[in-house]
């Protein structure tokens, strides 16, 4: 696949830090040119220069925010008039919160939902018309291993994360035996600013956690082996079965315990 992908365009959304930042790094360093899509820009184009420099990666930076309702066509359509066709869509921004229901931010929920879900959504359904075309593509999604059970005080995000794992599912059956082939990445906890913005900081330092190298490696093997869904780490694996096999109302009760804001955690971002 890499052969193949080599001197080809991917689109890589979130990669002004983290996964995102890590997508970007593996995908120059196999020789894939990269358009870039944050809100940092000024962080994206340091990170294109760097790359050009590394790789020879050509990298085309656009500053968006996916909150926006007219992102997702604005920054296909300044790619299609760049002349740039993507082979690869990697679906990763979003963010997470972790709160009690007594502080909820309902727009910073809905801006979730729009983010994790719509975003995705739209630059998938614009994407996959030219993969058809042409026969070819790949997209990868970025879902979480929340999307396995509900998560008590991180409700909207695991819900949102569950969208993207079976709507990956169900396009990746849609699409076998035509070329494209669609991943859902159902990462743990990873070493990234995420639960620092998701207001649960201090939170990673208690708990095991994976590298953003190992969760990027893990994501690109899974795709370019056409899998449906990748869960990075055997243990987080097991915890996927253990939630099938477990009631529903025990699996949620158990979240309680990971999730319940700490008193210094009270506060949302
Ligand atoms: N870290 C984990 O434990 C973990 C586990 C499972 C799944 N995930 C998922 O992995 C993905 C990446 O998260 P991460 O851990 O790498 O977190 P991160 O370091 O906070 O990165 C999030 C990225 O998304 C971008 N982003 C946020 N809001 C955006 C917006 N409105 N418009 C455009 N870009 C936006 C950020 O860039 P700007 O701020 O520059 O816009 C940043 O590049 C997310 O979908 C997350 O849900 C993370």
């Amino acid at each position: 696949m890499w052969k193949q992908l080599a001197n080809q365009w991917a689109l890589v959304t979130g990669a002004s830090s983290g996964l995102g930042e890590e997508f970007a790094r593996q995908l120059a360093a196999r020789g894939m040119h990269l358009v870039l899509v944050a809100r940092r820009g000024e962080i994206l184009t340091k990170l294109s220069a760097e790359l050009h420099l590394q790789h020879g990666t050509r990298c085309h930076v656009i500053q968006a925010d996916l909150i926006d309702p007219a992102a997702p066509k604005r920054i296909l359509d300044e790619i299609a008039q760049q002349g740039i066709t993507i082979e690869l869509l990697v679906n990763n921004a979003g963010f997470g919160v972790v709160g009690e229901v007594d502080n909820v931010d309902v727009d910073r929920m809905l801006d979730m939902i729009r983010l994790n879900v719509l975003a995705l959504t739209e630059l998938t359904y614009r994407v996959l018309p030219g993969m058809l075309e042409r026969g070819r593509g790949a997209i990868l999604n970025m879902s979480s291993l929340s999307a396995f059970q509900p998560v008590a005080y991180m409700g909207v995000y695991a819900a949102s994360k569950a969208f993207v794992l079976h709507f990956s599912e169900a396009l990746h059956c849609e699409l076998r035996g035509r070329g494209i082939t669609v991943t859902a990445v159902c990462a743990g906890v990873t070493r990234t600013q995420f639960f620092d913005i998701a207001g649960a900081s201090g939170w990673l330092q208690k708990h095991a956690s994976h590298t953003v190298d190992f969760v990027v490696k893990r994501a690109l093997k899974a795709l370019s082996r056409g899998k449906q869904y990748t869960v990075p780490g055997w243990r987080n694996y097991l915890l996927t079965l253990l939630v099938r096999i477990a009631s529903r109302a025990r699996v949620v009760k158990e979240s309680t315990r990971f999730f319940r804001p700490r008193p210094k955690d009270k506060r949302l971002p």
